[in-house]
């Protein structure tokens, strides 16, 4: 251990790993593979509302006050990668240029006036009607991915099932062909999974090519919607006028590429920690069984109970006193969005998973305030047809093996989830 605590000073991952062994509950929550986490969120928020951690970092855990700062316009969005410990030790991270990541050209890493102005111009097909047409396709995407699904031997849910209903979701409301699916999805996963931080050369090279090659695919998909426009996203933002002009190439490819990664990484992980939970709950797992008119509720408690997004992170503009605590101007503050959901304060035996829960969809999984998920009305479709048609065609669905935990600090589930698709009760 001493020779472990000693190398690990000299490493970034090794600093959170010191601080966690030296019981920093944030370090604790934000270290890959803890567990029980629900044990440190709770950690975190009896050592107050708002905490200093010895990461540097104001960090909360407390749900009257991660809801209040999203949205509470003092506080500004942190460009990501976002890895908290970059900041305890900046020369030790390869790389703090946020510009590397992509996603912090759109909306969701911008403050008002720009916000305002680029959510404005997708939300239309986020609507509840717009959503309302979309069940349908959604549930043919499911329907025939069950279809291909192989029951003669044991599968890894994820890759078969979960990765492959969001990423042909998005790709219809891009207006994306088929054949391009499978790169598209290999970009989104390595834009999800940079997202909290590039820690290796070979990590930022993956980056930087998907970022090249992206760019490629872009500017001639821009052209020929431009030739073709269809009923998509991109068409409509093609179309689009501000102020009498079109929305520029930048702050389109922008657009598009915040939709495949913030719609993709976290719906996957939504279906992965659904199914995971139900089978690991039986009793549940039966309740939905018998009553598959619950699948909505389902989700939200899924949601609440294993959050795909653990945490987002504000700063704070101008000097605040939260909580009685005085944070001074350009604070960052880690928000436990997971950690929220499982405060005693709000949801009565918060550690217990009941598809019953009347308040389940109070929880804080899509943040709240104007950087409230954009895409929640989807991800609740896709989750609530994915879950309900899995369990309903393979109602004796079984674990094969050891799920593999995933190797995120900001995404939460499972990176690979053996199953024995068994059709009988
Ligand atoms: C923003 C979670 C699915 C599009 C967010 C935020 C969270 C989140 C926590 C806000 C981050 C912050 O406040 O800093 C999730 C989860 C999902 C999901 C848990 C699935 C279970 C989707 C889908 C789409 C989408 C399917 C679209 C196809 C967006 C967009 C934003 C966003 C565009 C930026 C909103 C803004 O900045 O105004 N999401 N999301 N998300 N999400 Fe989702």
């Amino acid at each position: 251990t001493g020779f472990r605590m000693a190398l690990s000073l000299f490493t970034a991952r090794g600093a959170i790993w010191t601080y966690a062994r030296l019981g920093d509950p944030v370090a604790r929550v934000l270290q890959p593979g803890t567990d029980p986490l629900p044990r440190w969120y709770d950690a975190v928020r009896q050592a107050g509302p708002v905490v200093r951690s010895r990461l540097g970092l104001w960090a909360s855990a407390s749900y009257p006050v991660v809801s209040e700062v999203v949205r509470d316009n003092r506080f500004g969005v942190v460009p990501l990668p976002e890895d908290p410990w970059t900041r305890l030790r900046p020369r030790e991270a390869l790389s703090t240029d946020s510009s590397i990541h992509p996603i912090n050209d759109s909306f969701l890493s911008k403050d008002p006036p720009d916000h305002t102005r680029l959510r404005r111009l997708a939300a239309p097909w986020f609507t509840p009607r717009a959503l309302r047409e979309r069940v349908g396709r959604v549930e043919q995407v499911v329907e025939r991915d069950l279809d291909r699904l192989d029951t003669s031997r044991p599968i890894d849910l994820i890759t078969e099932f979960a990765v492959r209903v969001p990423i042909q979701v998005i790709c219809d409301l891009l207006g994306i062909a088929e054949p391009q699916h499978e790169r598209f999805a290999r970009w989104g996963q390595v834009l999800g999974r940079t997202l909290d931080g590039v820690r290796t050369v070979r990590e930022l090279r993956w980056l930087q090519q998907t970022v090249a090659e992206m760019g490629t695919f872009f500017d001639e998909l821009l052209a020929h919607k431009r030739q073709h426009p269809g009923d998509d996203v991109m068409s409509d933002l093609l179309a689009a006028r501000v102020d009498g002009a079109p929305v520029g190439p930048a702050d389109l490819v922008a657009t598009t590429q915040l939709l495949l990664v913030a719609g993709f990484e976290t719906t996957v992980n939504l279906i992965g920690n659904g199914v995971l939970t139900l089978l690991s709950h039986p009793r549940e797992k039966q309740r939905f069984l018998a009553n598959p008119d619950l699948a909505d509720n389902v989700v939200e408690e899924v949601l609440r109970y294993e959050s795909p997004v653990q945490f987002t992170m504000r700063v704070a503009k101008e000097d605040v006193t939260l909580a009685g605590t005085l944070l001074r101007r350009h604070t960052p503050v880690l928000l436990l969005l997971s950690g929220a959901n499982r405060d005693p304060a709000v949801f009565a035996d918060r550690n217990r998973f009941d598809i019953g829960r009347e308040n389940a969809r109070d929880h804080l999984s899509f943040s709240g305030g104007i950087h409230y998920c954009l895409g929640a009305g989807l991800a609740r479709i896709e989750g609530a047809v994915a879950l309900r048609a899995l369990f309903q065609r393979f109602p004796a669905l079984e674990l094969a093996g050891a799920p593999r935990p995933r190797s995120s600090r900001l995404i939460h589930g499972v990176g690979s989830l053996p199953v024995r698709c068994i059709a009988g009760r």
